[in-house]
């Protein structure tokens, strides 16, 4: 049997600021505060100290500052990588398919020796005019959209947007080349749309499809046998 391994994208800034869609970069670490004071008087020691040391100390101070502001999202992408590279190891013909945004194909750029696709149906449910827009900011700006969708989520299409069935319909190209691959297809994407693609080969219903819980920094691997698909799955990091 061949796996399938499904997995979001490493937390963006976005995912963290609680905002819906939009093409964000993976997001920054929460710093302690005592490591913040710590690189801001390094910075502040840097600005007069540069000025006279050489590229290579400049360099070296750079890396410095990088380590203390680690990328969360980006230490997530790093394991996926070590974790797809270990378990895909004489797989040759295995394959990394992204989304078009921005999050997903900088989650899959650590996987090295795969080649790599990008498919636009499997960008993130698009959200319309509420792009951009938390929870809160259209509940309280949008009212009837807010409780068209809270009523029936599988059904509602964000105005200029899709619905959740659009997405469902959208997916079709890709479980159609998804069910031929003879090779492991490791599949980088964003929640709605790994919902309808869990939902499709776990069985579930269509009702429950908006629903269905797909964590972040977790690999879900579904192996596709002849008695059937089984189910893995892989919490790499919180
Ligand atoms: O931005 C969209 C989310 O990933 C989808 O979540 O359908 O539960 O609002 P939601």
């Amino acid at each position: 049997p061949r796996p399938i391994l499904l997995t979001r994208h490493g937390e963006s800034r976005d995912n963290v600021r609680g905002r819906i869609g939009g093409d964000t970069v993976l997001r920054l670490e929460h710093i302690s505060f005592e490591k913040f004071v710590i690189s801001f008087i390094e910075s502040l020691r840097a600005s007069c100290y540069l000025q006279y040391c050489s590229e290579d100390q400049h360099l070296a101070f750079a890396q410095k500052c990088l380590n203390v502001n680690l990328d969360a999202g980006e230490i997530y992408a790093k394991k996926l990588a070590d974790f797809v590279e270990k378990r895909l190891k004489s797989e040759k013909a295995a394959s990394i398919w992204t989304s078009t945004l921005q999050r997903t194909i900088i989650t899959a750029s650590p996987i090295i020796g795969f080649p790599k696709i990008q498919w636009r149906a499997l960008d993130e449910i698009n959200a319309g005019v509420c792009d951009g827009m938390t929870y809160e900011e259209i509940k309280k700006n949008m009212p009837e959209e807010y409780e068209a969708r809270r009523k029936d989520k599988l059904r509602y299409r964000y105005p200029r947007g899709e619905s959740y069935l659009d997405v469902i319909q959208r997916l079709e190209p890709v479980i159609i080349e998804l069910e031929r691959q003879r090779a492991p297809v490791v599949v980088i994407s964003h929640q709605a749309v790994l919902r309808a693609l869990y939902a499709y080969f776990a069985d579930r219903p269509l009702k429950e499809i908006p629903h269905i819980e797909v964590p972040l920094h977790t690999i879900i691997e579904i192996q596709m046998g002849v008695t059937g698909v089984q189910e893995k799955r892989y919490k790499l990091m919180d």
